[in-house]
């Protein structure tokens, strides 16, 4: 059942104290991902998720670097195109940025401008929302492209840094800590 394959994917992930920094729980999606069974599990919660509750949607946007895991993967099984969200400097042509704050850190996050037509329905997808800083720059982004954002979808949601209270748009977790 749905709810196995989700005990069996949590029972996977890694927990790392003070990684990046002192202070900060990381929590590893790789230990799941290097076990088989895991990435299967994985990607079929994921999937029947959008089906059931998106299945209209165009375009899956995957967040710099642990959303590219995620978004070509969603794409293919449902049929849509895939789009990344880059930190700076990394995306040809055209682009729209902005800067965002993450639980340990800040960057700038850029989309290219023919990645999305006005209109398009869209779903991002990243692995982990700690304090949001992250998912909400890249709402902003879809929304300067006309895009309509149906949802965020994240497989590890960290409750206590309230991301949430960040996002003005749906947001889906498949795990909580
Ligand atoms: C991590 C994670 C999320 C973001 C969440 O990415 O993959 O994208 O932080 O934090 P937030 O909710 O506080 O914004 P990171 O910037 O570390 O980059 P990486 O994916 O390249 O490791
Ligand atoms: N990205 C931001 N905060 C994180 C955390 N605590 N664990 C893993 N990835 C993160």
């Amino acid at each position: 059942s749905s709810a196995d394959k989700l005990e069996y994917v949590k029972s996977k992930i890694g927990k790392y104290m003070d990684f990046p920094k002192k202070g900060i729980v990381f929590r590893d999606i790789f230990g799941a991902l290097t076990d088989g069974k895991a990435c299967v599990y994985l990607r079929d919660l994921l999937v029947e998720h959008i089906r059931t509750t998106h299945p209209d949607v165009e375009l899956i946007v995957g967040l710099d670097s642990r959303g590219f895991l995620f978004n070509m993967l969603l794409a293919t099984e449902l049929g849509v195109g895939c789009a990344p969200v880059r930190k700076k400097g990394k995306l040809a042509g055209d682009v729209v940025s902005v800067e965002y704050k993450l639980e340990y850190g800040s960057d700038t996050f850029e989309l290219q401008r023919t990645a999305i037509k006005p209109g398009q329905k869209v779903i991002i997808v990243d692995d982990l929302l700690a304090t949001g800083g992250s998912l909400s720059a890249a709402s902003e982004l879809v929304r300067k492209l006309g895009g309509v954002l149906l949802e965020s979808l994240v497989v590890i949601e960290l409750v206590d840094l309230e991301g949430r209270k960040k996002l003005d748009s749906n947001v889906h977790s498949l795990i909580q800590y």
